[in-house]
């Protein structure tokens, strides 16, 4: 039996909560995909999609910017706003984008306008820097997600979108910031692009649900893009998987990936970095 229930059309019957995705870790993997409209925010919803995020991706695979940096608050707003019309059932997650949260006191009042344009929580990117901002977002009753791994704000930090963490002191790092972002009280931590192995050692390390892209088959949830689902990314990254290929149709290549997450067969071992 299925930890989410679907309704009678496959949707999902209840509104997905942070407690809920607590609860099933360890026992079912959750669902998240990036995305950014009403249409196919009301499409994950049918497919018990459990959480959807409005990714700051948005700049690269709907604004034709080449990297999220561009990226503004008020896009942002515009497009979580229109996924909260098109999804009431799964827990709705809203990026911060590029030096919106430099300062704690910058991260509450941007993270503020994302939930109230109907985000349920807010995404940011960093390591142990952020237990400030994490503890005064989360004293306040928002939420956080913590991003982690390859964090494409700092592209240009990194030379490029390069796997992260295979060399030792990087790995050491990341193992660190996930206790740090633990005991600074986020809720979820999403890893980008690591070897697999050392996607299993956070997932390990972690005691708050992790969340992977290219970071291997053993976290506790599997987020992709919308545009990578449906073969529309002109350069698929190796860790995403054309689901519209094989499905034929929009709800069959959601209902695909979700199956092959809940499976634990998507990630398959082409889609892994070591
Ligand atoms: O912006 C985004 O869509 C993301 C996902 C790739 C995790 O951060």
């Amino acid at each position: 039996m299925p930890y989410v229930q679907a309704d009678n059309t496959g949707g999902l019957e209840k509104k997905v909560t942070l407690q809920t995705l607590h609860k099933m870790r360890g026992q079912e993997k959750f669902v998240m995909v990036s995305l950014y409209d009403a249409p196919m925010a009301a499409m994950a919803q049918k497919c018990s999609v459990e959480a959807v995020l409005i990714g700051d991706s948005l700049g690269m695979t709907v604004l034709g910017y080449d990297s999220v940096i561009p990226v503004t608050m008020e896009q942002m707003i515009y497009h979580v706003e229109a996924v909260a019309r098109g999804n009431n059932k799964s827990l709705i997650i809203g990026d911060l984008p590029f030096m919106t949260y430099a300062t704690p006191q910058q991260a509450l009042e941007n993270a503020a306008r994302i939930m109230r344009s109907g985000a349920h929580m807010v995404k940011i990117e960093g390591g142990a820097w952020l237990a400030e901002t994490i503890q005064m977002l989360t004293d306040r009753g928002i939420p956080v997600c913590a991003h982690i791994g390859l964090t494409p704000q700092s592209v240009h930090k990194f030379g490029g979108f390069r796997v992260q963490g295979r060399q030792t002191d990087r790995a050491q790092t990341l193992l660190e910031d996930t206790k740090i972002l633990n005991e600074a009280g986020a809720d979820l931590l999403l890893v980008e692009c690591v070897p697999s192995a050392l996607g299993t050692e956070i997932t390990k390390a972690s005691e708050i649900p992790v969340i992977g892209i290219g970071a291997g088959d053993q976290t506790d949830a599997q987020v992709l893009v919308i545009n990578d689902i449906l073969g529309l990314t002109p350069q698929p990254p190796k860790f995403s998987k054309n689901f519209l290929q094989e499905a034929g149709d929009i709800p069959s290549a959601l209902k695909l990936y979700r199956d092959h997450v809940k499976a634990g067969t998507f990630p398959a071992q082409e889609h892994q970095f070591t």
